[in-house]
């Protein structure tokens, strides 16, 4: 059997180290079994050494065998370069199987050029809708479940999603509840991360407790308003409770490009996964507009402020775990006194039991 797995931005990688290691362990447990070969192509999407080799070096992923090096651009400009990249390599390395992860142009790209030569392809978190198409990720997490013939999905929600839309009755196609791959992720890593230099000092610095917050999505960044209600919301409450923000590359430039002075918040660079889990594992609370940082912020059991219009993690907000506020400075503001001065009881478990990655290659070697 082989994979040919396509990453290309931050989230993939933390996703595909998941699974990648649940192949590695079916493989040394198989013996007498057929083996699984994996190919891992790295589209380039993210390529700062803090968006991209800071994972592989943390979370001790194999050098990729292909990187394509497409990175920047409009988003056809980038998804029809990968596609017309991907296509070359599938047709030289004629796997059985591309694997594609979650909802970017680097997903869309490798279930494309797969679907298109009749390769199949297994999407791991498939059936997330937000049901807002103006945001490139829906679009991309559609079109990547309408062409995969494996759907894993992280949760029931997503499962019903797909049985909304008929999934379960395409042919050839198997939709299957696995758990989130993230929870995998964080529940094996905790123990193992450790701070850098500089989070170390920032956490040294703010015993008293502090927020993470997080800003990257397009509609938020690209959106001069909502990023100034965002940010002066961020940077008033900052004034009272320390704010730690790893600012993205996007939110940077436009953060630059409008001239905005953040007085209070502690901008930094993008950390790596493990400064991550640092920094959740000791904040008091999460502000976000990321779908990765919303789920760790649960679980790492913080109450968590989400700075969209809606989520596609649902279960968050109905369990009361998380709550979402818009760009509106105001509710930014006013949630931030009343909702995190709450007392949450986080004993449920949403996301499977820290098996997923397992669970993906026990069903495609079933
Ligand atoms: C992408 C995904 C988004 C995901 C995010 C994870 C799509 C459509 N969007 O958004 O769903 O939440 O990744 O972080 O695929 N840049 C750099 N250095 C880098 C990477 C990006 O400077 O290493 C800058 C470039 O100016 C680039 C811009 O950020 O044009 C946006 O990058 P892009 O990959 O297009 O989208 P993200 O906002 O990262
Ligand atoms: N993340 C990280 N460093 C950062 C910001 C985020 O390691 O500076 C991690 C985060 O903990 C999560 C993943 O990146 O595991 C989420 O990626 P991101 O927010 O970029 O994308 P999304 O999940 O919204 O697609």
């Amino acid at each position: 059997m082989k994979i040919l797995t396509v990453v290309g931005a931050r989230p993939q990688f933390i996703k595909a180290a998941v699974v990648s290691r649940a192949i590695a362990k079916y493989n040394k447990e198989a013996s007498d079994r057929e083996n699984i070969e994996e190919l891992l192509v790295h589209t380039g999407q993210h390529y700062d050494a803090n968006m991209s080799d800071v994972f592989f070096q943390e979370m001790q992923i194999p050098k990729p065998s292909y990187h394509l090096g497409i990175g920047g651009g409009t988003h056809g400009t980038m998804t029809g370069r990968m596609l017309e990249a991907l296509e070359w390599l599938l047709v030289k390395e004629k796997p059985d199987l591309v694997m594609v992860y979650g909802d970017t142009n680097s997903t869309l790209a490798g279930a494309l050029a797969a679907a298109k030569l009749h390769i199949p392809v297994a999407h791991v978190e498939a059936g997330l809708r937000s049901f807002n198409m103006n945001m490139p990720e829906e679009i991309n997490r559609i079109l990547t479940d309408r062409i995969s013939s494996w759907l894993f999905c992280p949760t029931e929600t997503a499962v019903k999603n797909l049985e909304q839309e008929g999934a379960t009755q395409w042919p050839g196609v198997r939709v299957c509840n696995v758990g989130d791959v993230m929870y995998d992720a964080a529940l094996f890593y905790r123990e193992r991360a450790k701070p850098g230099s500089v989070v170390a000092s920032l956490l040294n610095q703010y015993q008293d407790g502090f927020y993470l917050a997080t800003v990257h999505r397009q509609e938020n960044t690209d959106d001069v308003n909502r990023l100034r209600n965002i940010m002066t919301a961020l940077d008033e409450i900052a004034e009272r409770v320390p704010v730690i923000m790893p600012l993205h590359p996007r939110t940077r430039k436009y953060v630059r490009e409008a001239g905005f002075h953040l007085q209070n918040i502690c901008c930094i660079q993008p950390v790596g996964y493990f400064d991550m889990i640092c920094l959740l594992n000791q904040c008091r609370a999460v502000f976000t507009d990321s779908g990765g940082v919303q789920k760790e912020a649960y679980f790492f059991h913080k109450p968590c402020i989400t700075m969209r219009d809606e989520t596609e993690w649902v279960e968050l907000v109905e369990h009361g775990y998380n709550l979402l506020v818009g760009a509106d400075r105001d509710k930014i503001i006013e949630a931030e006194q009343h909702f995190f001065a709450k007392v949450i009881d986080f004993s449920d478990n949403l996301y499977g039991n820290g098996k997923a990655g397992e669970k993906v290659v026990k069903l495609l070697m079933s």
